[in-house]
């Protein structure tokens, strides 16, 4: 894995298309797509799709949702990261993770590294993030970063 980002349990690095399994891995779980779009990327197929069509193309402009590794093990547990979103032209922080590593301070310890080098290594002036209003989770992560209105 190409590392983008080290913080103080993760590392936050690029995908390759041999991920797809991890994408299906994670996806497969309804918890874990209940509010978001890509609840349908359950086939190593449909992952390799979405890894030719949108993630890895975002790598060579420095963004991208990036695959988060534990530091301690290398155990693959979601991803984090910036993206370009052509149709609404805004840059957007997203995170997802494994049900069995929520609740232990991932997301925001990769949200706020991924902010980070989002503001002072690309030189962003604006990330936007959204969630569904029921999603206390993910609005939770965004009160950490001092985001949510
Ligand atoms: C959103 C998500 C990434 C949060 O991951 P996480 O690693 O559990 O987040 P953190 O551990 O950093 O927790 C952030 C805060 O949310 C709280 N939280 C975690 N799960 C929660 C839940 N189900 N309900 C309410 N609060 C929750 C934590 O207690 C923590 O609060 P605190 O910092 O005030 O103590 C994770 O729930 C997930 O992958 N959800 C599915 C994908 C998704 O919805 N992504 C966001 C789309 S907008």
């Amino acid at each position: 894995m190409k590392k983008i980002i080290e913080t103080e349990r993760l590392y936050l690095g690029e995908f390759i298309i041999n991920d797809a399994q991890l994408l299906v891995d994670l996806n497969s779980d309804s918890r874990v797509t209940k509010y978001t779009e890509s609840g349908d990327i359950t086939s190593i197929e449909a992952a390799e799709k979405k890894l030719k069509t949108d993630i890895l193309l975002q790598y060579p402009n420095k963004l991208g949702r990036w695959a988060v590794h534990l530091k301690s093990n290398n155990e693959f547990i979601g991803w984090c990261g910036l993206k370009y979103v052509e149709k609404e032209n805004v840059i957007t922080l997203g995170y997802r993770f494994f049900y069995k590593h929520w609740g232990k301070g991932f997301a925001t310890e990769a949200a706020k590294a991924s902010l980070n080098y989002g503001v002072t290594v690309l030189k962003l002036k604006n990330i936007i993030a959204k969630a569904a209003k029921e999603n206390t989770a993910s609005i939770h992560v965004m009160k950490n970063l001092g985001w949510y209105i």
